[in-house]
This record gives C-alpha cells, structure tokens and sequence, in this order.
C-alpha cells in the first residue's frame, strides 16, 4: 500500500493544470448505456474511480477505446454499448465505489431490466439509495431487493412527477439519465443543482435527449424513443481546484490553477476571501495568493450552492492553523468527521460535538504518521502535512487516488516536498 512523505513548511508557487471532474465524469460514462451509438469523451482524469467505472460497462458488453493521452494527461474514451451482454453490476465492483450505481437508471431505460448489487455501508455515512429506487418506481419500474441486489424491471418507463424526499446528487442522474428514454415528460423537483448534474444534462442534450430545467431543483425531461452518439467534453473538477486553492492558503505562496471555473465555485471562494486568500478570477483560471496565517471561518455544509460535503476536510485543515476559532458543521453525511482524529496527532486542536467540530486554530502543527480514511479527508490530512513541521506520512493513500490525479506530481510541481512511498506488502 502506498503513501505519501510530506516534508512540510515550504509555501506553494507554480501553475497547476485542474483535472477533468471525476463526478461528472463517472455519470457521463454510465450515459453510454443509453445509446448504442460511440459515445466520444474527452477530458477524463485518469483516476481508480474511473478505472473500477470503466471495468464495470466492459464487463457489461461495453467496448471502450481509449485515445492515446492528450498532452494536459487526461484520457478521451470511446464508449459503444451495442452489445451489452450482462445486465448486472456485482458486488465486487459496488463495494468499490458506490457511483456503480449509476448504471441502474440508464440500463433500466434502454434494457427493460437492471440488477445492481445494493451498496453496503461506507466511511462516510449509511448512504441509502432509496430515492433512485423510489423515482424509478414512480416511473413504473417493478424493483424489489433480492439477495442483496436491486432487481429492477420495466416495459418501458413511463414519465412522472418527482419529488426527491432530500437533494441528491446521482439520484438525480440516475433519474434523469431513465427520464431520457421513457414515454412522456418526468418532472424532477428538489433536483440536485450541482454543477456535475448540469455537465451530464448538456452531454445528454448533445445526445439527442430534451432537457430543460438542469442546474435548478426542477428539471423537466421529455422523453424520446432514442438516443445517439456524441462528443463531449467533461467540466473542470471543482473539488480539485478547491483543494489547491485550501492547500496555497494555508502554506503560503502563490498558484494559478489553470482551467478552474469560478463561476462554479463560488462558496468555496467566498470562505476562502473571508479566510484571507487573495483571488483573481480569470476567464482560464484562478490566481491565488496568500501571506499570514489564514483567519478562521465557519462553515456550515450543503446542496450546491452550498458550501461543498466535499471541501469540508481541506477547509478543516485551513482552519487548524488558522487565527481563532471556526466552526465547521456537517450536514450531508453523518460520519464525515474521520479526519479530525488524524489532525489531531498533527497536533489541531478540534472538539466534536456532533455534527459540529469546534476548531481552534494553532499557529503550528507537527508532522506524524496518519492514516487516511476516505477520498476527501485524505486531501485534508495532505494540505495539513504540507504545513506541518518536519515530516509528515499519511498511510492509504489509495484513497485519495480515487478522486486527484497525481496529486503528489502536481504538488511537486508547486514546489512542495512530497513522495509517494511504496511499502513492501
Ligand atoms: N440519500 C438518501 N437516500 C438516497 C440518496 C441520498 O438518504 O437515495 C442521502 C445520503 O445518505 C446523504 C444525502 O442524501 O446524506 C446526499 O447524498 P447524495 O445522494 O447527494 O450523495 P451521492 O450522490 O451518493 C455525490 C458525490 C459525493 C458527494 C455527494 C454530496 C458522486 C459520484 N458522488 O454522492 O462525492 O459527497 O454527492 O455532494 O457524485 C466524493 O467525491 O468524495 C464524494 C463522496
């Protein structure tokens, strides 16, 4: 199992190129199912997430080409689903990465069945999918938990009106990408408004389908009989971005993330002005600069355009060195606090009192041995090493390499010091 060295103590000073969004890209895969004409796509990060993705539409019959790398180091895959064999996504893959359901909806629509294993518990929260399942119901599929798989069934799915219980992000998705081919008009509301739900609207909209509404909690699809191939390129991963911007704010320093879409990032931006990073929005990218300890903030999670469940760890680790005390409250997932314990070998101060961390920011944290424990509190744990003193390890670092392209790569090249080790298994 890898990790990371992190030397920590030197400010950030660079350009670096912002990846293809990993949570944009891994449903706009799935969209393959729903035509079986060559679904084009460029600008995908070549990460573990999209790696068990791919493996999981080829072992359905999917043929996948990948072109050779573009010279920015994202892939552009072919997808073409004309011979879909196995409807089914097991379990082995699920456990994996619970996005694997993402392919109930759209097989469901075009195949008239789907079996999905039932994603199990997760790091971060229970995280049930009984809002997929409940839409997809609405729209007249028959789905009945068998075995510990989702055993799904419809002619041909009928439109209908929606109203999600809470927002969720690919229960959207997976509704919408189903509405796609079903007869009549699916009304979505309470829909997700994130900006990757939008970025998968305009590729199925680039593939035939009748779309309005994306971006807002009412999407309105109108169903049509098919649909066909297209190109597409996937949005900028706005998580990433966040990341290196948290990570310039509390080294020090200054960055250029090329290819960041301000416009879609305008919470995380906000806390981070408060917090005392400068930023200059740019039509190609952002610049960032800071000097001085950051200032604490608050920060209370939410839906889009809400400050991102996403950026609650690297924003945690800002205010750990930050001047005050911040309050960081989560309220998407119950169990998204796994990093604290870790901050706090590096020596943060943090109290829990239930979906609230009470942090007190130090004006110095030490570097120790921590063990990462899910995609977004490694990033957390990584900008805390960076500005720790001495030498900071952070063990699993398999984690982070579902969701950052080569981050220790593109961290070196900012000028810290960072090494990924390999320990003999
Ligand atoms: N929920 C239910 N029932 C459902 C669906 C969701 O109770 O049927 C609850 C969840 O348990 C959670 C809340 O609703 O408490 C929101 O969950 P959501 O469905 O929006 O999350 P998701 O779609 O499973 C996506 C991202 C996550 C991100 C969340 C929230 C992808 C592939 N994943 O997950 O990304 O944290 O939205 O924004 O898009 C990550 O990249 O590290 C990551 C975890």
């Amino acid at each position: 199992m890898d990790r990371f060295q992190i030397e920590g103590g030197l400010p950030l000073k660079g350009q670096v190129r912002i990846s293809g969004a990993k949570n944009a890209a891994l449903p706009i895969l799935c969209a393959a199912l729903l035509t079986d004409e060559p679904l084009v796509i460029h600008n995908v990060p070549p990460l573990r997430d999209v790696g068990t993705m791919r493996r999981l539409l080829a072992g359905m019959g999917l043929r996948i080409e990948v072109d050779a790398q573009a010279s920015d180091g994202q892939d552009s895959l072919t997808l073409q689903a004309n011979a879909v064999n196995k409807l089914e996504a097991p379990y082995e893959l699920v456990k994996t990465m619970r996005a694997s359901v993402l392919v109930l909806g759209p097989m469901l629509a075009r195949f008239g069945q789907a079996l999905v294993s039932l994603p199990g518990g997760c790091a971060i929260g229970q995280r049930p999918v009984d809002q997929h399942i409940r839409g997809l119901q609405a729209m007249g599929a028959q789905i009945e938990i068998d075995h510990g798989f989702i055993k799904a069934k419809a002619s041909r799915l009928k439109g209908a009106r929606i109203t999600t219980d809470m927002v969720t992000v690919t229960g959207t998705e997976n509704l919408m990408m189903a509405a796609c081919l079903a007869d009549g008009t699916t009304v979505i509301d309470n829909a997700a408004c994130e900006p990757e739900v939008l970025d998968l609207a305009n590729c199925l909209i680039a593939m035939g389908a009748k779309i309005s509404g994306a971006g807002t909690d009412r999407i309105t699809i109108e169903g049509v009989e098919r649909l066909h191939g297209a190109d597409y390129t996937v949005m900028p991963d706005r998580i990433e971005a966040g990341t290196f911007l948290c990570a310039v704010m509390a080294s020090g320093g200054e960055i250029f993330a090329q290819g960041a879409r301000p416009d879609q990032m305008g919470a995380t931006l906000d806390k981070l002005r408060e917090s005392g990073l400068q930023i200059t929005e740019q039509a190609d990218g952002i610049v960032a600069r800071a000097s001085g300890r950051p200032k604490s903030v608050n920060v209370r999670t939410a839906p889009y355009p809400g400050f991102a469940t996403d950026m609650q760890a690297q924003i945690m680790a800002v205010n750990a060195i930050a001047n005050g005390t911040g309050l960081v409250v989560e309220t998407i997932f119950e169990n998204r606090f796994m990093h604290v314990q870790e901050m706090r070998r590096l020596g943060a101060q943090i109290d829990i009192d239930g979906h609230t961390a009470v942090v007190k920011g130090v004006a110095q944290l030490t570097g120790a041995r921590v063990m990462a424990t899910d995609l977004r509190a490694s990033a957390g744990l990584v900008i805390a090493g960076l500005v720790a003193d001495g030498v900071t390890d952070i063990d699993r670092i398999y984690h982070l390499d579902r969701g950052y392209d080569r981050m220790e790569e593109k961290l070196r090249g900012l000028g810290a010091r960072v090494t990924r080790v390999k320990d003999s298994p």
